[in-house]
């Protein structure tokens, strides 16, 4: 019998179960279905891989990835929200009884009877059938998972509050110097927590936008207004009088003006 030129196949699905697979079959045994690997094979692999590769690069020309102002730990008004691949677990999160008090059944129970069934899946079914339609339990499985992850992916985009997220993740210049000791021992430790690390609002408004003047400022801190608490038994009249200061002298800032004051000094202190 006529020999190949010595290579064997590894792995080709389309080269029939042989009932001896020990024995490694010369590529002449298959006429018609075979390539060199060299130059052949590796031209088509090269050529599909740029073509993905050109396509991601377009991509990611077309739809830049969205820079949103610097992480602050401070603020708890900020809502974050996963990667797309992600959205399906976080709104799963949001549904009563895998939110609150059910956490745990949220976080770990359902996404470990997934992972689990995922595992033991040649277990659960270990059907020889290779044709999905003759293996309905399995295939009905995978198709409402599919459906869920899809429905809750969307459900999760169609429901999120974009509005919100792109004003917190706004990134503002301002002159608010981060060192002051204003900011760094009153305001830090009453204020950011709902109007955000840089003042730029969080669950409390932006406070840096609207012109606001000193009195106005103090008659909100003195006497709180809907969700926002008083403080005048928390800080005493001179704290309130700064802080009032501090807050009215806010403004917006051309992107270079910041770059020398904030900007500068949130580097420096990290
Ligand atoms: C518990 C959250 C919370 C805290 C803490 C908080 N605020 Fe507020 N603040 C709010 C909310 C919410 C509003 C909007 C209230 C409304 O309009 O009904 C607000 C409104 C304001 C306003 C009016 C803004 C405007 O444009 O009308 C000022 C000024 C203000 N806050 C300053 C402060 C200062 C200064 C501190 C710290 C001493 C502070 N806030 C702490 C939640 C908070």
């Amino acid at each position: 019998m006529k020999r190949g030129k010595g290579l064997t196949f590894v792995g080709d699905s389309r080269v029939q179960k042989y009932d001896k697979p020990k024995l490694n079959r010369d590529y002449s045994e298959f006429p018609g279905r075979t390539e060199e690997f060299y130059p052949d094979f590796l031209l088509k692999e090269w050529v599909t891989g740029a073509v993905f590769l050109i396509g991601f690069l377009c991509l990611t020309v077309a739809h830049p990835a969205p820079l949103e102002r610097v992480a602050d730990p401070t603020d708890t008004g900020y809502i974050p929200l996963p990667d797309w691949y992600f959205l399906f677990l976080y709104q799963i999160l949001k549904y009563t009884y895998a939110s609150g008090p059910f956490n745990i059944i949220g976080a770990i129970v359902m996404p470990g009877i997934a992972v689990g069934a995922l595992l033991l899946a040649p277990w659960l079914d270990n059907s020889k059938e290779r044709k999905w339609t003759r293996r309905p339990v399995t295939a009905a499985m995978m198709l409402i998972s599919f459906g869920i992850i899809f429905y809750t992916t969307w459900e999760s985009v169609a429901y999120h509050d974009w509005e919100t997220q792109n004003q917190q993740g706004q990134i503002v210049f301002s002159n608010l110097d981060t060192e002051d000791p204003v900011f760094q021992d009153i305001i830090r430790s009453n204020c950011t927590s709902c109007h955000g690390g840089e003042l730029t609002g969080g669950s409390g408004p932006n406070l840096i936008e609207p012109d606001l003047n000193a009195e106005t400022v103090q008659a909100f801190v003195e006497n709180g207004t809907g969700e926002m608490p008083a403080f005048k038994d928390q800080l005493t009249d001179e704290e309130i009088q700064q802080v009032s200061e501090f807050v009215a002298n806010l403004e917006l800032t051309s992107e270079e003006d910041a770059t020398n004051s904030t900007n500068d000094s949130d580097v420096s202190e990290e």
